[in-house]
C-alpha cells in the first residue's frame, strides 16, 4: 500500500503537529505519512518539533507587499516537489484563497477550537474563540475538524468533540482543556480517515 503523503501547515507552537507525530509513533496513522511541515513563520516552534522527529521542513514567508497569489505559489511549488497528497492545517494563521483550495478538493483539513457553526469564521482564531465562548456563556464548547473550502471554517465537517466549560474558566484554561480533550484526539483520527481514503485511491 502507498501511504498518503501529508504536509502539515503551521505558524506557531505546533501542539497539534505534536499530536500527529505522537499518533504516527503509536501506529495510529497507518495510511498516512507525515512527509513535510510548512511554516509561514520562521520562528515557529513547530519547526523544531518537526526537525527533531526527522520530518522535512520548509519556510514560506509572505514578504511585505507580496501578493497572496505569489505567496501561495511558493507553497504550491514546495508541495508539488514533495509529491504531497493532503494538507493538514494545524494552527496555520493565513487564510488560503479560493483558488488555492480549489486545487485540493477534500484534500485539506483544518482543526478549529469550537463546535462549528459557533464561534468560527473570519476573526475567530486563537484565544478569541474561547473569549467569545465564555462571553456568550455557553456550557459546552469543543473542537471541529473540517474540510477546507473557500469559506473560512465553512467546509464539510469531519468530526467534532464536545468539551465542558467550567465555572471560573479563563480563556487560557478553556483553550488548554479544548486542546487536551478534543483537538489532540480529533486531528490525528481525521488525518487517518482522510489518508485511508486517499491511500485506497492510490492502491
Ligand atoms: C489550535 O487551537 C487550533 O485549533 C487552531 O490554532 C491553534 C494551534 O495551536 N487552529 P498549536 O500550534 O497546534 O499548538
Amino acid at each position: 500500500m502507498r501511504k498518503a503523503r501529508i504536509a502539515v501547515l503551521v505558524s506557531g507552537g505546533g501542539t497539534n503537529l505534536q499530536a500527529l507525530i505522537d499518533a504516527q509513533r503509536r501506529g495510529e496513522l497507518p495510511h498516512g505519512e507525515l512527509a513535510l511541515v510548512v511554516s509561514n513563520n520562521a520562528g515557529a516552534y513547530a519547526l523544531e518539533r518537526a526537525a527533531r522527529t526527522g520530518i522535512e521542513t520548509a519556510v514560506c514567508l509572505r514578504a511585505k507587499g507580496e501578493s497572496r497569489a505569489d505567496f501561495e505559489a511558493k507553497i504550491q511549488r514546495v508541495l508539488a516537489t514533495r509529491d504531497i497528497d493532503m494538507l493538514v492545517l494545524a494552527g496555520f494563521m493565513a487564510i488560503l484563497s479560493a483558488d488555492f483550495v480549489a486545487r485540493w478538493p477534500e484534500r485539506i483539513i483544518n482543526i478549529h477550537p469550537s463546535l462549528i457553526p459557533s464561534f468560527c469564521g473570519e476573526g475567530f482564531y486563537g484565544l478569541r474563540v474561547h473569549e467569545a465562548a465564555l462571553a456568550y456563556g455557553v456550557k459546552v464548547t469543543g473542537a471541529t475538524v473540517h474540510y477546507v473550502n473557500e469559506i473560512p471554517d465553512g467546509g464539510r465537517i469531519i468530526a467534532q468533540k464536545a468539551v465542558e466549560v467550567r465555572e471560573g474558566d479563563t480563556p487560557e484554561i478553556l483553550q488548554r482543556r479544548v486542546m487536551e480533550e478534543a483537538e489532540w484526539v480529533l486531528l490525528p483520527r481525521a488525518a487517518e480517515l482522510v489518508s485511508e481514503r486517499i491511500a485506497a485511491g492510490k492502491a
